[in-house]
C-alpha cells in the first residue's frame, strides 16, 4: 500500500480575503476552534493543516469536501468517519505542516518539531534510559539534532498507535539501525523513517508497512489551492 508524505511550507503572512475564503471551505466547527487561537502563526498552520487533509482526501477517495466527517479515537486522533479506505496522520510545527496519508486503514504517525534550544535534561523524563545515554554519547554539537530525531520518532510512534501520552514515553527505545535507519526493539512490527524538511526543522513518520517514503513531498500554497478551488463554501451549523 502506498504512503505519502505530504509538507506545506507555512507563508509569513496571507491576505486576509484569502483567509476568509479557505476558512469557508472547512467545517464550523473547526473553524470556530481556528478562531479561538491567540498567535496568528497557530491559526494559520491549523487552517494550512484542515486544508491538506481535506484536499488529499478528496483526490484519493469518493468523498467531496461537504462530505468530509471525522471521527475521534478515546486520545483524540482523528480518521474520516464511515468506514472511508483513508488513514492518515497530521503534524504542524514551526513553519511547516506535513501529512502522512495512504489510501488503506494502515496505522501511520508523523511529526515534525521545529528545532530549538532545550534543557538536554528533560531526555531523563522523556527518553528511555538507553536513548539517554545515547543521546550524552553524542558530540556536544550533534546532541541537538539527536535530540529532536528521538523526539519526533517518539512522536510519530505514539501518534500511529493513536494513544497519545497515555503511552509511557520511556517504555521503548527508538535507535539507529546502523544502516542510516531507525528501528524500536519494543514495536518491531514498525517501520520508522527521520529527515529533515529544512535546516531548522525535523520530521518522523511511522507505520506497520514497509512503504514509508524516506522523504517529503513539498506542496506549495498555491497548489494546495487550485486543490480546493472547485470546492464550494461549506453552510454554517
Ligand atoms: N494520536 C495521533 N494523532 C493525534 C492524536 C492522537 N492521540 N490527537 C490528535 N492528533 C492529530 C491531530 O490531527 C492534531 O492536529 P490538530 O491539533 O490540528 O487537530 C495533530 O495530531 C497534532 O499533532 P502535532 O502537531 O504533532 O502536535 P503535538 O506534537 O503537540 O501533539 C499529540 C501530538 C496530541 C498526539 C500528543 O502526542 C501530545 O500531546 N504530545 C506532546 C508532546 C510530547 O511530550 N512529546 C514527547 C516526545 S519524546
Ligand atoms: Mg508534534
Amino acid at each position: 500500500m502506498l504512503i505519502t508524505i505530504d509538507a506545506v511550507y507555512v507563508p509569513e503572512s496571507l491576505p486576509e480575503a484569502s483567509i476568509r475564503e479557505w476558512t469557508s471551505r472547512i467545517a464550523p466547527d473547526k473553524r470556530r476552534k481556528i478562531a479561538k487561537f491567540v498567535r496568528q502563526e497557530d491559526r494559520y498552520r491549523a487552517l494550512l493543516g484542515e486544508l491538506l487533509i481535506r484536499s488529499t482526501v478528496i483526490g484519493h477517495t469518493p468523498l467531496r469536501n461537504a462530505d468530509i466527517r471525522y471521527a475521534y479515537n478515546e486520545y483524540g486522533k482523528p480518521s474520516l468517519e464511515n468506514g472511508t479506505n483513508f488513514s492518515f496522520n497530521l503534524s504542524h510545527s514551526g513553519r511547516w505542516v506535513v501529512l502522512a496519508w495512504s489510501a488503506s486503514r494502515l496505522p501511520l504517525g508523523v511529526d515534525v518539531e521545529q528545532i530549538a534550544p532545550v534543557d538536554f535534561r528533560i531526555a531523563e523524563s522523556f527518553f528511555s534510559p538507553k536513548e539517554s545515554a545515547a543521546l550524552f554519547a553524542r558530540p556536544d554539537e550533534e546532541r541537538l539534532h539527536y535530540f529532536y530525531r528521538l523526539w519526533t520518532l517518539k512522536e510519530s510512534y505514539i501518534k500511529a498507535l493513536g494513544k497519545g501520552l497515555s503511552m509511557p514515553l520511556d517504555r521503548f527505545t527508538v535507535m539507529p539501525t546502523g544502516s542510516d535507519g531507525w528501528h524500536s526493539p519494543e514495536a518491531p512490527d514498525y517501520r520508522f523513517v527521520s529527515f529533515p524538511l529544512d535546516a531548522g526543522h525535523l520530521a518522523a513518520a511511522c507505520s506497520s508497512s514497509d512503504a514509508l517514503p524516506g522523504e517529503a513531498r513539498i506542496l506549495s500554497w498555491d497548489e494546495l489551492q487550485e486543490r480546493l478551488l472547485r470546492e464550494p463554501p461549506l453552510a454554517e451549523s
